[in-house]
């Protein structure tokens, strides 16, 4: 029989992803890894890989959109061991633009980028509060911080910033931290139609970017293991962009303004 009383349990969802593997490989050497996605085969992959490294990781296959499916996934999960940190990492954009959005589309935006992180965070309130040091990372995203498109996904992202900080206030004195994460461009499946539409996609948008490169899997999932870690012990509340100083501004408009060559380059 498996022993799975070692180490505590680490929850990520949308682990199948790019982002999310990353995350689980990050969080591995510390934690069983409760892997969660929609995507069976994908997820299956992900926790074989994990396995294969030499990892405890365990594959739960769930809808997030589902509130039903997410009581029955943390009556599972319970069986591996006490839940100390829950990465909500799941997310995707329906609606390009709000012209474009439909109701639908909304919802779907909302449901997925939104309403279960809170939903998820919900069903294991229990033992996060309960170890006394349970950690919270929401993947919220740059979008949810100023106007890139895809406005339905990023006014669930921005509420994804503002619940994170409703759990650091109201459940801190249990100990519990809560943090959001911000990416910018990441190159993953997620921009796998995008990138067909448009080879160039990536450069495109790197010109925007302060520092000359993007960020990449590995640099979401070092920056959520930190904050999961005991060094982030007094961090809650945050969020913090993963983002290559986009948020922080582009060369374009102070080249304008001050008419000054050394903002070219
Ligand atoms: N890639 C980027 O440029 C970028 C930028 C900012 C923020 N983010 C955020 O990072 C996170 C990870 O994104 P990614 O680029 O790795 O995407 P991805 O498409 O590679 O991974 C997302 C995963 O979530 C899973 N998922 C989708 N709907 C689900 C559901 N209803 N239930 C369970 N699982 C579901 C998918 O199957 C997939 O495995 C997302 O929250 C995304 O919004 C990504």
């Amino acid at each position: 029989m498996t022993d799975h009383s070692a180490k505590s349990v680490a929850v990520v969802t949308g682990a199948a992803g790019d982002i999310g593997a990353a995350i689980c490989r990050a969080l591995a050497p510390s934690h069983h890894i409760a892997a969660v996605d929609i995507d069976a085969t994908a997820l299956d992959a992900a926790v074989a890989d994990l396995n294969a490294l030499g990892f405890q990781a365990s594959a739960f296959v769930c809808d997030l959109t589902d509130p039903e499916a997410l009581s029955e996934l943390a009556a599972s999960v319970a069986g591996l061991g006490p839940v100390t940190v829950l990465i909500n990492n799941a997310g995707a954009a329906a609606s390009l633009t709000l012209h474009s959005m439909t109701a639908a589309s909304l919802a779907k935006d909302l449901s997925l980028n939104l309403e279960a992180a809170l939903n998820a965070f919900k069903v294991f309130e229990t033992p996060l509060t309960e170890c006394g040091s349970g950690c919270v990372v929401n993947i919220a995203s740059v979008n949810g911080l100023a106007a890139f498109g895809h406005p339905a996904y990023s006014a669930a992202k921005a509420g994804l910033v503002h619940a994170t900080k409703a759990i650091a206030v109201e459940y801190g004195k249990y100990g519990l931290r809560a943090n959001s994460v911000a990416p910018g461009t990441v190159r993953t499946q997620a921009w796998k139609d995008r990138a067909k539409a448009n080879p160039d996609v990536f450069n495109e948008a790197l010109a925007w970017y302060p520092l000359k490169h993007l960020p990449e899997p590995d640099d979401i999932a070092t920056t959520v293991a930190f904050l999961a870690s005991r060094a982030a012990r007094c961090i809650t509340g945050i969020c913090l962009p993963v983002d290559s100083g986009l948020t922080a501004g582009s060369t374009a408009l102070p080249r304008t303004f001050t008419q000054s060559p050394d903002f070219d380059g």
